[in-house]
């Protein structure tokens, strides 16, 4: 088997939205990006490069790919939260939304929307009140099939966490469907569940993983012991 131990990860930027459609495209073909709806392949990249036009125009967006022979086949975009991001970026992010609502309206029924769009709201977006310190959010995590199960998800993660020391944060967050193969890579890796959304017979997962070297310095501020 090829050795792909020495890759390089290196960071990404707007102009690489269309190569990162494409891997993201590639890694959810197995896993819907949205819970029990069926949409279609052109709508799932559009809603694709719309989260991504969002996330990599906030101040703080961090994206970062690993390359072979040139192509792209592992990406993260994260962002420092609570973000903010500029308002025209999130008033173009709804609009291109909206045929999303459309589908969801479809799929879950009236009665069961207002109540699944309130969930997937809290659990993509998060309890705003909850995190009052920074945190390196992850938005997105994929590896192209071809290449999944050789190491480069967990590589990502773990430079994603030298990432969100360097920036000062306190910990690490992100959504997934429990039911995913991420979930395991994340619970492998040290990420606690701190919240469940229900979405029809989906669970959404709030995840988070505290940075140690964070929780030891402020632990040393409080005059506490380091565990
Ligand atoms: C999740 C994902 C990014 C993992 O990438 P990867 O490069 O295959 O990850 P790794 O090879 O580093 O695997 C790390 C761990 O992930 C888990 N994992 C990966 N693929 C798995 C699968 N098909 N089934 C179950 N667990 C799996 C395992 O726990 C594995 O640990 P192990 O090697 O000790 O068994 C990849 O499966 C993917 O792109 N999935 C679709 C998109 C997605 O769900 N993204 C996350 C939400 S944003």
């Amino acid at each position: 088997m090829t050795d792909f131990s020495d890759v390089e990860i290196e960071p990404l930027n707007p102009s690489n939205i269309p190569e990162l459609v494409e891997l993201f495209t590639k890694a959810f073909s197995g896993y819907p990006l949205i819970p029990n709806i069926e949409v279609e392949p052109k709508q799932e990249r559009r809603i694709l490069k719309a989260i991504l036009d969002f996330f990599m125009s906030t101040k703080n967006s961090l994206s970062y790919g690993i390359r072979i022979e040139g192509k792209l086949v592992c990406a993260s975009v994260s962002t420092i939260y609570p973000a903010r991001p500029p308002i025209p970026a999130l008033i173009r992010f709804i609009l291109s939304m909206m045929p999303l609502s459309f589908s969801l309206v479809r799929a879950y029924g009236r009665a069961a929307f207002r109540e699944n769009a309130w969930n997937l709201r809290r659990a993509f977006w998060g309890e705003r009140r909850k995190y009052r310190e920074p945190h390196l959010m992850l938005v997105l995590l994929g590896t192209s099939p071809e290449y999944q199960k050789m190491g480069f998800g967990r590589k990502m993660l773990r430079f994603l966490h030298g990432v969100a020391e360097g920036r000062k944060c306190v910990g690490v967050i992100l959504t997934t469907n429990r039911a995913s193969p991420a979930f395991n890579l994340y619970l492998k890796e040290g990420f606690r569940v701190e919240d469940e959304f229900p979405i029809g017979d989906t669970t959404i997962c709030w995840m988070r993983l505290p940075l140690k070297s964070r929780d030891h310095r402020k632990c040393a501020q409080d005059g506490g012991e380091a565990s």
